[in-house]
């Protein structure tokens, strides 16, 4: 067994050691990290507003993934490209999905927004189709507006992510 477990981050490699082996990825990247962006809703992978990207090389290039961090344990990071909303924009540059976000007018009261984001930050780098309005309705599945503004969402999505 390993007491370590390393992940990219920033485009470089983060070792963690000495964890509670069930302390969940919400959890690290709010107390330990502090990055709060990344918020709690339900806590049992209901959601969406704790969702995060993690990378994996498959097929000859990082794949991402959309993944609940409240029911995702920090070990299950281990070997991945760890991405989380803080990371997304460049300085002032927004991220195309984030920009699209403000465009469209798609957050409220924006509790769940970094979950969608993520979730279309995973759908934009997954490319290489053509996506229609059902399309983005299945990528943002895992995502609830408790404000239930799904339009503008859906409409910064197929803007972004098309
Ligand atoms: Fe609701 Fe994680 S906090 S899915």
């Amino acid at each position: 067994t390993r007491d370590a477990i390393r992940f990219w981050r920033h485009g470089r490699v983060v070792e963690v050691t000495g964890f509670h082996p069930r302390t969940t990825l919400l959890d690290y990247l709010r107390l330990n990290e502090r990055k709060l962006g990344t918020k709690e809703g339900c806590a049992e992978g209901d959601c969406g507003a704790c969702t995060v990207a993690l990378g994996r090389v498959r097929g000859g290039r990082v794949r991402y993934e959309p993944v609940n961090a409240c029911i995702l344990l920090l070990g299950q990071v281990d070997g991945a490209e760890l991405v989380t909303v803080e990371d997304l924009a460049v300085g002032d540059d927004l991220h195309p999905v984030q920009a699209a976000m403000v465009a469209r007018h798609g957050s409220q009261c924006g509790f769940c927004t970094p979950g969608i984001v993520m979730s279309l930050f995973a759908l934009y780098h997954e490319g290489g189709r053509p996506l229609d309005r059902q399309a983005a309705n299945d990528a943002l599945a895992g995502n609830l507006c408790r404000c239930t503004g799904y339009r503008p969402i859906v409409d910064a999505a197929l803007d972004a992510c098309s």
